[in-house]
């Protein structure tokens, strides 16, 4: 079994889908076991995105996800990682998201998408332990 974390992104607070990306999670089969909401302080933002520092979206991917509370989550399950990833779909709601995914459905802007999850269990071990460091 694996841990993965996952955020809604403000705009999914925003747009009132934290009950459809949320039941999406349940239905895949994962189980949740940390949820909160929170708005995200710029330094806990730049931690987080520290490998995107310095590419050219960074200055707008740090006011996107500070512009409101995000929900936090840590997922549990087999393949919990590839399985979120999965049922987000690729970065780019077109272009890259397969339709049925999160990502597909519901957005179409390649900043604004909805979700975040881990992209290994390294990342995974440093999000869970920066945004949840009592399960660390
Ligand atoms: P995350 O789960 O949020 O990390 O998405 P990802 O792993 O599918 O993509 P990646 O880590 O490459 O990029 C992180 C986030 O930065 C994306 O989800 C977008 O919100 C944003 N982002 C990435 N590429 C671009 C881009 O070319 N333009 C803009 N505006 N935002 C981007
Ligand atoms: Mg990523």
């Amino acid at each position: 079994t694996e841990r993965t974390l996952i955020l809604i992104k403000p705009d999914g607070v925003k747009r009132r889908y934290i009950g459809e990306i949320l039941g999406r999670i349940e239905r895949k089969g994962l189980d949740i076991v940390a949820l909160k909401l929170e708005t995200v302080t710029r330094e806990l933002a730049g931690t987080h995105y520290a490998e995107h520092e310095g590419k050219p979206f960074f200055p707008d991917l740090l006011e996107f996800i500070t512009s409101g509370p995000v929900v936090a989550a840590v997922l549990e399950g087999p393949r919990a990682i590839a399985a979120f990833r999965q049922i987000a779909g690729g970065t780019d709601p077109v272009e890259k998201a397969v339709p049925g995914s999160i990502r597909a459905d519901l957005a179409l802007d390649g900043g604004q998408n909805l979700v975040h999850g881990s992209d290994s269990v390294e990342s995974a071990d440093r999000e869970i332990a920066l945004w949840f460091p009592e399960l660390a």
